[in-house]
């Protein structure tokens, strides 16, 4: 999706449901939901554990399709999208960051931002200097040759932003981003995940249970049983 910095949709969700198992023992993760989330909102979605948060990211995130109603991401049915289709615009249009970082721990900083540029087939001089560049814009650029190890959660973290910022995504997914992490930390990460919104209009989708985290967002979005509540 090119960003031609208008007042684009990003997200159009109509009558999603999604359903694990079927008969007695089925579970509504996600019902009834209609949402529509506009370009370069940056949008908490709140409620209890079980309330059916990451799995509508995971819908958002084309990881996982609904049972019924459709997901449009800029006006495409996700569900229609062909395998190839789908993985790559997850691949070119989403980045995701999840509650563990998900660092891979024999690599280093760098090599793990590297890692996500490596699809683009870039040369290794401007592969290198993308990196350097996502590392300074999260604040590590003192950091490039620690392993995850090395760093402390926060940092891991940024780490982890950075590479989900790595293919200039238009939509960043986050889930529990600050969950494993000191309240200070945690208001640092989604200062950092806020700017990522506003400096590049990208669209920034959290899922938290903190409701302090949430008050930085421009939207809050509350669920609860699988539905939105006002
Ligand atoms: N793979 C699954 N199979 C069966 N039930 C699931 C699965 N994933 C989630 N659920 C159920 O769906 C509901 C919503 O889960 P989830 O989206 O993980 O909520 P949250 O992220 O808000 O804690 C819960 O009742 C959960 O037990
Ligand atoms: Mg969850």
């Amino acid at each position: 999706m090119t960003d031609t910095g208008d007042e684009r949709t990003t997200y159009q969700l109509r009558d999603v449901a999604r359903r694990y198992g079927d008969g007695a023992g089925s579970v509504d993760a996600v019902r009834d939901v209609d949402l529509t989330i506009g370009s370069g909102e940056f949008v908490a979605v709140v409620g209890p554990s079980g309330s059916g948060k990451t799995t509508l990211l995971q819908l958002l995130g084309g990881l996982d399709r609904p049972t019924s109603g459709e997901v449009l991401f800029d006006g495409r049915d996700m569900a229609r999208l062909a395998d190839g289709e789908l993985a790559r615009l997850r691949r070119d249009a989403l980045g995701f960051v999840f509650q563990q970082f998900n660092l891979i721990p024999t690599l280093t900083a760098a090599q793990n931002v590297e890692v996500a540029l490596a699809p683009r087939g870039l040369p290794s001089e401007e592969r290198r200097r993308q990196v350097g560049s996502l590392l300074d814009s999260v604040g590590l650029a003192d950091r490039a040759s620690h392993l995850p190890g090395a760093l402390s959660g926060g940092e891991q973290q940024r780490v982890a932003i950075a590479r989900a910022l790595a293919n200039d995504p238009h939509v960043v997914l986050a889930d529990e981003p600050t969950g494993n992490l000191d309240s200070e930390t945690g208001d640092e990460i989604i200062g950092l995940l806020g700017r990522v919104a506003a400096d590049r209009r990208r669209t920034v989708v959290v899922v938290t249970h903190d409701t302090a985290i949430a008050s930085r967002a421009t939207r809050t979005i509350h669920m609860r049983d699988g539905r939105l509540v006002a």
